[in-house]
């Protein structure tokens, strides 16, 4: 296939274009600044907004995964929220906006898998019930009473992300919006590796009680549920893109430890995750929230997870990352 994936140069953009050009698929990636990638892997400036040269890129092309959007791995300051807000929806408008003209020249891309999240349903605590959130039942996030306002907002930035893809006037292209959880892949500067430096140092133990629930999923699934979205025509809308097992955040940091050889870990009040996460420069969001979210309708659409369980991937995955470390 011919593949073009706008913000393909971040740590989900790595392990995915890596593997597409693997299968054999010609891949271009869209970015805003001069990098050198891969061999094999095409490499072509935009700036995320405006329509310029770059959409030539999408006339022609099989698919569009578009992955672009600031970190939220950040402080949810006024500003930052606000970039994490335009930089999603503007370059999905743009990028709705290069389908349409490829679709008036007769050579629109077939599907366009557009980046979401997971994070657009509803703490999973608010709905009392302690049911997990699938596309069918799972109840969009906006709403809860006593969470804090920028939770709010985070939710109001994934509803308008996919809506700025279901507003593209591109009749002939199916849409897909990956609902996304935690990505874990091996390398550097990842989720993984940040929760593996608090294993390391015998931190991460629950936070603030640590029942919230962690929604992930290996970033091989992630790479595999995007080349099956990409093969079946029949399927469009939104996929939740985690693994079936959603595990509560104690779980989680106490498995990781336990893949890591290390002792329980220390546990953490909401008081100390806002101390680390300032340290760290990220949002206690990120920490807290329970993220409890299953993905109904890739498992209905036949597709299987090779990392369903999260005690065996933390497993797989510090393997990984051991033996990068080594090289
Ligand atoms: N990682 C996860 O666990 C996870 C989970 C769910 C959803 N997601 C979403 O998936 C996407 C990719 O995640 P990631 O972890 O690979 O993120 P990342 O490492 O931060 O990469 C995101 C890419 O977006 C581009 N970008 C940043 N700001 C932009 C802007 N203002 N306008 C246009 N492009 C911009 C950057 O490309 P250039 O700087 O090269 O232009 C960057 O490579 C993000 O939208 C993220 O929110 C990630």
């Amino acid at each position: 296939m011919r593949v073009v994936v706008p913000g393909g140069t971040g740590q989900v953009g790595g392990v995915l274009r890596r593997a597409l050009r693997d299968r054999g698929d010609e891949v271009t990636v869209l970015s805003r600044r001069p990098e050198r990638l891969e061999d094999g892997v095409r490499h072509v400036l935009w700036d995320g907004r405006t329509l310029g040269p770059w959409a030539a890129e999408l006339e022609g092309a099989d698919a569009v995964v578009n992955l672009a959007g600031r970190t939220v791995s950040c402080r949810y300051t006024d500003a930052n929220l606000r970039q994490m807000m335009d930089s999603r929806v503007d370059s999905t408008r743009a990028v709705g906006l290069a389908i349409a003209r490829a679709a008036r020249a007769g050579c629109a891309p077939r599907v366009w898998l557009q980046m979401s999240t997971a994070t657009i349903y509803a703490d999973s605590r608010s709905r009392g019930d302690d049911l997990p959130h699938d596309e069918v039942d799972g109840v969009l996030g906006g709403e809860e009473p006593d969470v804090p306002l920028y939770w709010e907002y985070s939710v109001r930035i994934a509803r308008r992300w996919e809506q700025a893809q279901a507003e593209a006037d591109t009749p002939t292209t199916r849409r897909v919006a990956l609902r996304t959880a935690m990505v874990m892949t091996p390398d550097r500067g990842g989720v993984f590796d940040y929760l593996s430096w608090m294993a390391r140092l015998g931190l991460g133990g629950p936070v603030a009680g640590g029942r919230q629930f962690v929604s992930w999923v290996h970033g091989e699934d992630f790479v595999r549920a995007v080349e099956f979205l990409l093969a079946r025509d029949d399927l469009d809308g939104p996929f939740i893109v985690a693994a079936p097992g959603p595990v509560p955040q104690r779980e989680l940091m106490r498995s990781l430890r336990g893949a890591w050889g290390r002792r329980p870990g220390l546990p953490a009040t909401r008081f100390m995750a806002e101390v680390g996460a300032l340290a760290l420069r990220t949002d206690t969001e990120l920490l807290l929230k329970s993220r409890r979210v299953v993905p109904r309708r890739l498992l209905e659409a036949g597709f299987t997870f090779a990392h369903p369980a999260w005690d065996a991937a933390a497993v797989d995955l510090v393997g990984q990352a051991r033996a990068l470390r080594r090289r």
